[in-house]
């Protein structure tokens, strides 16, 4: 049984992916500062998968990316344990494009620091194998409603997105130029939303959320009265922004599928998009959530979001014929799972 080890692991997109993990018979060391989540989610996914919290499967240390004697310390551990780490699932990161903008070095330290502190351990210990959170902001933004590949042109806008971009720098940089063989997967999601089946896990924002999804299902709570919707006079086919949404869930089993297709090369430096490949706009998420979860959704048509596009949706042909992945849930299985987490818990993990 390999032990990956997972950075961020307690987060919304890496809680479901340790679920995925443990499912798959892997152990799991989880190193996250919890500056954005819970220890609770990773209690819930050890509950969902062996209905108790296994600590012989999940191991969780509190603490942050950037401290390397602690990182040292655990890639240490692993080897006087003979449990030396197979890979790295390297999630954690500060991601709110908004304060990135007020707070630059904020985003410069914690993510790109974070990723060097990381790397040069990994390095060290011999553990040269990860699957690395980038995203579909890196890319220029065009209004050409063109799907996205991973040739598409790059151009970040904020610093949040530009701190992806560097990682992704960082990484090809050193699989050309190290004297050693890495495997690196940088997986490009698109708008991952949606919750586990269960209820028990799923996103939790802190203060009012900035992406359109927890908005949402807060406004299904009542929590705010109505969604502002970000212009209706985009070009596209109901002039509301049109999305590449994609169910957590499915997103997970990118993670393992990335990291199962790095185990059976020798090398390999490789950037897939992780997205379903369908556009979705505003005003149908809106409706589709209404009409499966049978809620009031109130929503006022507002001017544009500063900095944003029209439409932002994948080319996942790579992901699919590389990885032999498939995303499987839909729009209203998104929808479903997202409000089910919610209204189950109306405070996230504070309940
Ligand atoms: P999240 O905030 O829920 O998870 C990130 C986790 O990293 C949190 O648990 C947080 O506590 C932890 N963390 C942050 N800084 C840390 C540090 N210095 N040391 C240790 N732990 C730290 O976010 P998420 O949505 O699960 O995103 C996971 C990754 O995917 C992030 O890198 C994010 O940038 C990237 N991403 C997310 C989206 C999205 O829409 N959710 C889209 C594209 C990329
Ligand atoms: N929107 C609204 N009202 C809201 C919030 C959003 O109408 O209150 C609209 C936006 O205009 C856009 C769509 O909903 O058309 C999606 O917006 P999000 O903020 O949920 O998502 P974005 O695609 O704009 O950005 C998110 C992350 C980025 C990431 C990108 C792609 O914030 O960091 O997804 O992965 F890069």
């Amino acid at each position: 049984m390999s032990t990956i080890f997972v950075t961020g692991g307690a987060g919304f997109i890496g809680s479901h992916t340790c679920l995925l993990l443990l499912q798959k018979g892997y152990k799991l060391v989880v190193l996250d500062s919890l500056i954005n989540s819970s220890k609770i989610s990773l209690e819930r996914v050890s509950e969902i998968v062996f209905q108790k919290y296994n600590s012989e499967r999940i191991k969780f240390i509190n603490g942050d990316i950037r401290n390397n004697d602690l990182l040292e310390s655990i890639f240490n551990d692993a080897v006087l344990n003979r449990e030396e780490f197979e890979g790295v699932i390297h999630f954690a990161g500060l991601k709110a494009v908004g304060e990135s903008v007020s707070y630059p070095l904020k985003y410069w330290d914690a993510n790109v620091n974070g990723s060097i502190t990381l790397l040069k351990v990994m390095d060290k210990y011999n553990c040269r194998t990860i699957v690395f959170s980038s995203s579909a902001t890196i890319y220029k933004k065009t209004e050409n409603n063109l799907k996205l590949t991973e040739n598409s042109k790059i151009k970040p806008s904020n610093p949040y997105g530009e701190t992806k971009y560097v990682i992704e720098k960082i990484l090809n940089n050193l699989f050309r130029f190290s004297s050693s063989k890495w495997k690196i997967a940088s997986l490009r999601y698109f708008n991952p939303i949606g919750a586990h089946k269960s209820g028990l896990i799923g996103e939790n924002p802190s203060g009012i959320p900035n992406n359109i999804f927890p908005f949402i299902t807060q406004v299904g709570l009542k929590k705010f009265d109505y969604l502002k919707v970000f212009g209706n006079d985009w070009d596209t086919y109901d002039g509301s922004g049109v999305r590449d949404y994609i169910h957590v869930m499915d997103l997970a089993e990118g993670h393992v599928a990335a990291m199962e297709y790095l185990f059976k090369l020798d090398e390999k430096n490789i950037n897939i998009n992780l997205g379903t490949g369908i556009g979705t706009s505003v005003f149908d998420l809106i409706s589709t959530f209404k009409k499966v979860n049978k809620i009031e959704l109130p929503f006022k048509v507002v001017g544009r979001r500063d900095g944003d596009i029209g439409y932002l949706v994948a080319n996942n042909s790579l992901a699919k014929s590389l990885l032999n992945w498939e995303p499987s849930l839909n729009l209203e299985e998104m929808c479903i799972d997202g409000w089910n987490w919610q209204k189950n818990n109306p405070n996230g993990f504070q309940n």
